[in-house]
């Protein structure tokens, strides 16, 4: 039996790590085998590649080549972690996927959303996400809280009206995809949404 494909998407300061953290739990506890990954990332190349994305020696990178970049570690992480691991029964529980391409390099940076498409289609087929939880929350709110983290990478140096772009496009995407997507209002205490995670996953389980 194959694996089921979930992914966790947000924007900045928006408690995807430690939601995935209890979304694995849960999946764990009836019984299935997660692997719990990330992009951009999942593998070495990929987090070499990340390296690249989020520091700052390539400041000025081109958006074709930011694009090509984050897709470039989706097609190394889909070959080499995420198909294998869903064969194999296993459920992936992914920290971002394309649809952050759609919300940050399409909403964020105007890179229109059919070159995306393309791509989506060239790298992984037919292959989408089964379930994703969107992590919503006011910018101000999402900044502040990432910015308690420490230094900023290049996206989180990024100025206001992006992150209300990257935030819509996402939300956008929601409301057009409601059976796969739910949206979390994530500015609420950590318990609070992760009962509310809890309520949610539990529903989708029950649908089969
Ligand atoms: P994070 O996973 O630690 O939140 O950081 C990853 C950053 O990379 C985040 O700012 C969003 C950005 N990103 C894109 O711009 N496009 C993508 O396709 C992905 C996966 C991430």
């Amino acid at each position: 039996m194959t694996g089921r494909f979930i992914t966790v998407e947000g924007g900045e300061g928006a408690g995807k790590t430690t939601q995935l953290a209890f979304l694995r739990e849960s999946l764990e506890r009836v019984g299935h085998r997660v692997l719990l990954t990330r992009e951009p990332g999942g593998t070495p190349l990929g987090e070499a590649i990340r390296t690249l994305l989020l520091g700052h020696r390539h400041d000025g990178m081109a958006l074709a080549t930011e694009t090509l970049l984050m897709f470039a570690a989706r097609a190394e992480h889909l070959e080499r972690v995420i198909r294998p691991a869903l064969a194999a029964g296993c459920w992936v529980l992914c920290d971002r996927f394309t649809d952050a391409t759609y919300a940050y390099q399409g909403g964020g940076r105007g890179l229109p959303a059919a070159r995306i498409a393309v791509l989506e289609d060239w790298v992984q087929g037919s292959l989408r996400p089964d379930w994703t939880l969107l992590f919503d929350l006011p910018i101000e709110v999402g900044l502040a809280r990432a910015g308690r983290r420490g230094a900023a990478d290049r996206f989180e140096r990024e100025d206001w009206a992006f992150f209300e772009r990257v935030r819509a496009t996402y939300l956008e995407r929601a409301g057009r995809e409601p059976d796969r997507y739910r949206v979390v209002d994530a500015d609420r205490p950590m318990a609070t949404v992760r009962a509310e995670v809890e309520t949610l996953l539990a529903g989708w389980l029950e649908r089969g």
